[in-house]
């Protein structure tokens, strides 16, 4: 592929299929948002509305750096607070396809009144082909594959979809989101899924559960950085487990650390972490994660494991 003739395609393909319409992009922070979001925004200049959505679920500090990342780029990112909605869409869901169903159900409600708002007509997406796959593969329902599982988008949400990076594997996004400016912290990012830290919560996802992870995650995305693995994070699991907490038996939560190597998400191999890094994860969690009793390390591969828990 020709990055730079890709992306002058794309920037074309765009403009074209909006025509005097406004768009909206949902920007999430990761590498295929932000890629299609500076696209779109190059394509079609102030027509193109960028909104975050601040579902609660994500990972320390994210909305912030995300701005200030935009700003720098001359886009102006509008912030649109929906924790609480996002939250009591999950309230009670225990089955991880009716949390992914959910998310997808809140995320597209908040999405829709945003583009209502706005008045835009077409909804950059950055859906790439790992996403299409699966999801056609029945592996599971991406929150950002709609005509593949059978929703229409104009009739159920009043928009129509431009997927610019359809075609592309994540290593081919990271080259385009590297040509089109974007800094290292965005292109080499982790990828971190639509729904955010209720893949990595198993049981009910609340605002503390969520919060647990989000610590957890701190703690593990620090320590294994220098080992640059494809991806990293902790998962915070639904049962307890026994401890002991001066003499007296404790039941206390329990943390999985999962980290592969992988080219493109589609397989995964579990990442030869050093002892003492290993080691150093454990106690900063069971230190500075409130009611840890236990962490373990994960060494399952994808398949027949898949990546995220849920
Ligand atoms: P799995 O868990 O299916 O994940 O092995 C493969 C890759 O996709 C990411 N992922 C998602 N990305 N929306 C996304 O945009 C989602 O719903 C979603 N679910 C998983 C996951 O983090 C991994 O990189």
């Amino acid at each position: 592929m020709d990055v730079r003739i890709f992306i002058e395609q794309k920037i074309e393909e765009t403009r074209t299929t909006a025509g005097a319409d406004a768009a909206i992009s949902a920007l999430s922070g990761g590498v295929d948002s932000s890629a299609c979001t500076v696209l779109a925004h190059r394509a079609l200049g102030d027509r193109l509305k960028v909104i975050y959505i601040d579902d609660g679920l994500m990972r320390e500090g994210e909305a912030d750096e995300v701005k200030t990342i935009f700003s720098g780029l001359g886009i102006a990112v509008d912030v649109v607070d929906a924790r609480e909605e996002f939250f009591a869409a999950l309230t009670g869901k225990i089955d991880p396809e009716e949390k992914r169903k959910a998310f997808r159900n809140t995320f597209y409600s908040v999405f829709g009144r945003s583009v209502k708002e706005s008045g835009a007509r077409y909804l950059v997406q950055g859906t790439i082909k790992a996403d299409i796959i699966e999801t056609k593969g029945g592996v599971k329902t991406q929150h950002n594959i709609l005509e593949q599982i059978g929703i229409d988008p104009e009739k159920g949400y009043g928009f129509k979809v431009i997927e610019p990076l359809r075609d592309l594997f994540k290593h081919e996004v990271r080259e385009v989101a590297a040509e089109l400016g974007l800094p290292e912290s965005i292109h080499q990012r982790m990828p971190f899924p639509g729904p955010g830290l209720a893949t990595r919560v198993i049981g009910e996802v609340t605002p503390e559960r969520v919060a647990l992870v989000r610590k957890a995650t701190t703690v593990v995305e620090e320590e294994i950085a220098a080992l640059k693995p494809f991806q990293a994070f902790a998962v915070l699991m639904s049962d307890k487990g026994t401890g002991i907490e001066e003499g007296q038996r404790r039941f206390g939560h329990v943390i999985i650390v999962r980290s592969v190597e992988s080219r493109d998400a589609m397989t995964a191999e579990a990442t030869q972490v050093p002892w003492d890094i290993l080691m150093k994860i454990t106690q900063r969690i069971l230190k500075e994660v409130p009611g840890v009793s236990r962490v373990a390390y994960e060494l399952t591969p994808k398949p027949p494991a898949t990546i995220e828990y849920i």
